[in-house]
This record gives C-alpha cells, sequence and structure tokens, in this order.
C-alpha cells in the first residue's frame, strides 16, 4: 500500500522499511503509456485498473495531486466526474455539492446548499479542495475539466470520463465531447485507445453514443440479464458495483456484442482491497476501478 511522504517519514522514524514510495516515485518518467509496464500486464490478460477519482486513497479525489500520484504509482488510467458551473465551465467534482470537498460553506457561508451549479467557476477556483483530506494537501484545486485534460495528457494517462448527473446540466454530452475534440481527444489514437465515456444515466450514454458513434462508452449499473441487450445496442461495457454481480453474470454481459460489434465488457467498482480483487477477477471482469490502485494492481498482477 501507498504511504504518504508525512506518513512516510513518521514510519522511517519508527523503523519501518518503507521502499515503495521511492520505487514509485523514481519510475515515474516511464509509469504509464503505451510501452508502459500497465499495458503489458493488460496484453497478459490481467484486469485493467482505473484509478478512481485519481489514487483517491492517498489523494484528495478529483484534483490533478491525485492523477499525478495514480501516474507515479504506475496507474495508466484514472476516472473522474465531470459536472458545469453557473457559467458553463466544465469542472472536474463529485457530488453535486461543493459542501465535503472543498471550504465553500467557509468562505460563502450564505450560498447554501452550495450547489456546483450556482457557482461560477472564478468563484470554485478560489476554493481549497486538499485541506479537507489532508492538511499536507491544502491549496488542491477543482480542476476544470480542461486543466484536468491537460494535465492526464501531460502525464500520458488514459480517462474514464464519468458524466456526472447529466440530468443538472441539459447539453453538458455536446459540451463534453466540443472540449474534447478540441483537445485532440477525440482523433483515432485516444478514442481507440486513451478515452471511455460512462454515466449511470443510459441517456446520457446513449446520446453520447449517437453523437460520436466511434467512442467507447459504459453504462454504469448492474441491468439484469434480461435487459442486458437493450443496452448492448449503444453501449460497450457495463460497469457494475462490485457487491451486485457474480461470475454468471458478467459471463452473460460478455456473451453479447456491444455497440462496436466487440464482446461487451465489465469494469467493476470500488474494489480496494486484494481479496475483493481477486474474487472480481476470479469472475472474469476486464477491470477494476479503484481508490487504492497500487493495492489491487498487486493483487491482480500474475495470474
Ligand atoms: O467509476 C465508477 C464510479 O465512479 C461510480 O460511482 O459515485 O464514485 O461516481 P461514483
Ligand atoms: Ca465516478
Amino acid at each position: 500500500m501507498y504511504v504518504r511522504p508525512a506518513a512516510a517519514a513518521a514510519a522511517a522514524f519508527l523503523g519501518f522499511t518503507l521502499t515503495l514510495l521511492g520505487s514509485a516515485a523514481s519510475s515515474a518518467a516511464t509509469a504509464t503509456g503505451p510501452d508502459s509496464p500497465a499495458a503489458d500486464r493488460a496484453a497478459l490478460g490481467a484486469p485493467v485498473v482505473y484509478a478512481h477519482r485519481g489514487a483517491s486513497a492517498y489523494a484528495p479525489e478529483n484534483t490533478l495531486e491525485a492523477i499525478d500520484l495514480a501516474m507515479r504509482l504506475g496507474i495508466d488510467w484514472v476516472e473522474n466526474d465531470v459536472q458545469r458551473t453557473k457559467d458553463g465551465e466544465l469542472v472536474v467534482i463529485h457530488d453535486d455539492t461543493l459542501s465535503r470537498t472543498t471550504d465553500a460553506e467557509e468562505l460563502f457561508p450564505n450560498r447554501r446548499p452550495w450547489r456546483v451549479k450556482d457557482f461560477t467557476a472564478a468563484e470554485i477556483a478560489r476554493l481549497d479542495a486538499g485541506s479537507w483530506f489532508d492538511e499536507e494537501f491544502a491549496g488542491a484545486r477543482v480542476p476544470t475539466l480542461r486543466e484536468y485534460m491537460n494535465r492526464v495528457q501531460r502525464n500520458q494517462q488514459r480517462l474514464l470520463l464519468e458524466i456526472k448527473k447529466p440530468e443538472l446540466y441539459p447539453g453538458i454530452e455536446e459540451q463534453t465531447l466540443k472540449l474534447l475534440g478540441e483537445l485532440g481527444w477525440l482523433d483515432e489514437r485516444h478514442v481507440t485507445q486513451r478515452l471511455v465515456v460512462q454515466s449511470f444515466s443510459a441517456d446520457c450514454v446513449r446520446l453520447v453514443h449517437g453523437l460520436r458513434p466511434d467512442l467507447v462508452t459504459a453504462f454504469l449499473g448492474t441491468p439484469t440479464v434480461a435487459d442486458l441487450p437493450k443496452y448492448a445496442e449503444f453501449t460497450d461495457r457495463i460497469n457494475p458495483w462490485h457487491t451486485t454481480i457474480s461470475a454468471d453474470w458478467v459471463a452473460a454481459v460478455h456473451g453479447l456484442l456491444g455497440a462496436h460489434g466487440q464482446a461487451m465488457e465489465v469494469d467493476t467498482w470500488i474494489v480496494d482491497d486484494a481479496v475483493t480483487a481477486r474474487k472480481v477477477r476470479d469472475m472474469g471482469v476486464d477491470g477494476i476501478i479503484t481508490n487504492a490502485p497500487d493495492v489491487v494492481q498487486e493483487a491482480v498482477d500474475g495470474l
């Protein structure tokens, strides 16, 4: 398990041997990308590991710090959540209010209930999105999607992009795709290798597929086996909560051809321990979405 620098210093003082941090940091330059160890593991058939909201067990979720840490841990794929501000900027944050993961209540005490969609991008840019997690991350920001994509690109990572609560943000599908296109993320290489768009809203996934049929998409949920063929018409993956699945269900998903004529895939969430990671691997899942990507990567490495 990754140990944050402050904790590492304390542990070293107590005489523990902590080698993981150093080795992860020193391999940062080559940890991700198409020729990386992660790509090699995928080629061997182990489930792909996705850093949920970044390496969010160790850094504040959905921040640039969280994806940088995922990179240092050698994780290619990061997951995020996209919403929209009052003045139309796409931002990366999970909750539809700012309360849990920022200091919005302190900075703007009269703006209850502190909804993302009631704040401008300039206001959100002032918020501290790190201190709630650990003082060590004080000053981390809620990134705009543009900032976030630039960092993912710089890190040579890949993105599982979730459009969060699309019912609150009419047109967010078109807007997200427009920005991705402007940033070069809808060219063939990105679309085939570096980007998946997912949502809990089947309507949203269907719309994204209609707008960009070349994009790989995923529906978040666990449809019944009887309903799966309906989903296969517009999506490639079904991404369920891990407690809701069985080997038979995974096999049923694999037995269908998805929107691109390939066997459908399953990426399950949120698995943060080795025992559960091996359990879902043995059910045949294609990917595991986790807050602790180092733990899961180590658990599923080596079949
Ligand atoms: O990627 C799967 C996961 O993100 C779904 O749940 O609430 O963390 O967005 P949530
Ligand atoms: Ca998410």
